[in-house]
């Protein structure tokens, strides 16, 4: 039988490269290979307990069946009075949509809007799945390019210099991953105002608003209140309750787009696990004292990260204020090599860490930033530390 021909969708995309480099690690650790796994954007803590107990509760009672397609009306609401109490943010209960993690409402965002031909704005680095998702509607993932002098964050004049006729939506990450920078309220103000009266859709992945160790989170849409009717805000309960594998996210937005994203949701995949739901209620409506400990935890494991990065001569490290992940500019070791090994580029540099010193990182170019790497320091402190003492080895024995 002849090869498949694959949809011209899905042959223009790529497997998720983070995803792909944890199973590499996987693989070498179960051949008995001690790795060092600093690529997984998964925290290490435990899902709370009340949480947990929720959904047990949810199981014994026998909830346990179909709920409506975007969500349990009680869990909608908790939605919307989480975007008022945290966001400033209001919404209606129908203006909500609960989804399979914040990476489905994100894409259903996508999907809904994005037509063929379609540009969508993606400042770089990003989060590796976006150009994909866009890909995956048909539209034209436009890349905005960014440097650390400004912080790897976008500016007004770019954005307004890079708006044509065609942009449907620019996708915000604050705070970024892999870069972990937090725009202020003046920064998304300013590019609030190139952006209102242009009818270009913003998507506004917020999950990691709950990990900013300097400055705080604002909402896009908030700070510009004129943006609220063209804004979806995406977010999830992954990183913020530690509940990965619970897949559940959430979005809210102009009350036809939550309504053309519910549509898809309901041929595609219908409700987000009725338990997981309910554990979802007890994560929002619930106590938040967990992140106390958590925040303290990622912010001592951050600097010293950082702290070790950049003694390592030829990294730049800056300090990331939020996120779990720091992404230094390795890119002076390009062209350098060791026994022989040459190492071209971000993957090169990856794969040579992991198969020579056994420390897996994330290649920036997956990012859409090749200088650079991505280390994840959602992981103890432990691991941490033995990462960073094969890192630096790893680094200086290339010349
Ligand atoms: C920026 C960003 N958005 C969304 C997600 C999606 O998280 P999930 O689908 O696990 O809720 C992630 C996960 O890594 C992320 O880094």
């Amino acid at each position: 039988m002849p090869a498949p021909i694959f949809n011209r969708r899905v042959s223009a995309i790529e497997e998720s490269i983070t995803l792909a480099v944890t199973a590499k690690a996987s693989e070498m650790k179960s051949k008995g290979i001690d790795v060092v796994s600093m690529s997984a954007g998964e925290p290490d803590f435990d899902t709370p307990d009340h949480i947990k107990y929720a959904a047990i509760k949810a199981i014994t009672e026998g909830f346990t069946k179909y709920t409506p397609v975007g969500g349990t009306m009680e869990l909608r609401k908790a939605v919307a009075e989480k975007f008022a109490r945290e966001n400033g943010l209001t919404y209606a209960a129908n203006q909500t949509l609960v989804s399979i993690g914040g990476k489905h409402s994100c894409y259903l965002a996508v999907a809904a809007l994005v037509d063929d031909g379609d540009e969508v704005l993606i400042p770089a680095p990003y989060w590796v799945s976006y150009p994909d998702m866009v890909l995956l509607a048909g539209g034209k993932p436009v890349i905005m390019e960014t440097s650390t002098a400004t912080g790897l964050k976008i500016t007004p004049d770019q954005l307004r210099k890079a708006i044509t006729p065609k942009t449907k939506m620019i996708i915000i990450n604050s705070p970024s991953n892999p870069s972990g920078a937090v725009y202020t309220k003046d920064e998304l103000i300013a590019l609030g105002d190139v952006l209102k009266g242009t009818g270009v859709f913003v998507l506004s992945d917020e999950i990691y608003e709950h990990l900013i160790y300097e400055g705080e989170h604002h909402s896009i849409a908030a700070v510009v209140p004129e943006l609220h009717e063209q804004t979806i805000v995406a977010n999830g309960v992954a990183k913020a309750y530690a509940m990965t594998g619970w897949r559940i996210g959430y979005a809210a937005g102009p009350k036809s787009v939550i309504g053309a994203m519910a549509k898809i949701q309901s041929q595609q995949t219908s409700n987000a696990v009725s338990i997981s739901q309910k554990a979802t209620l007890a994560a929002l409506t619930g106590p938040q004292d967990h992140l106390v400990p958590w925040k303290e935890e990622y912010r001592t494991r951050r600097n010293y990260i950082v702290e070790r990065l950049n003694a390592i001569p030829g990294v730049l490290c800056p300090k990331p204020a939020g996120a779990f992940y720091v992404f230094p500019d390795v890119s002076s070791f390009y062209g350098k090599s060791f026994g022989g090994r040459v190492i071209e580029d971000s993957v090169a540099l990856t794969d040579y860490l992991l198969e020579e010193f056994h420390v897996a990182c994330v290649p920036g170019s997956g990012f859409g930033a090749p200088r650079h790497i991505r280390l994840s320091y959602a992981t103890s402190m432990a691991a941490i530390t033995k990462a960073m003492d094969r890192i630096e080895k790893g680094l200086t024995a290339l010349s």
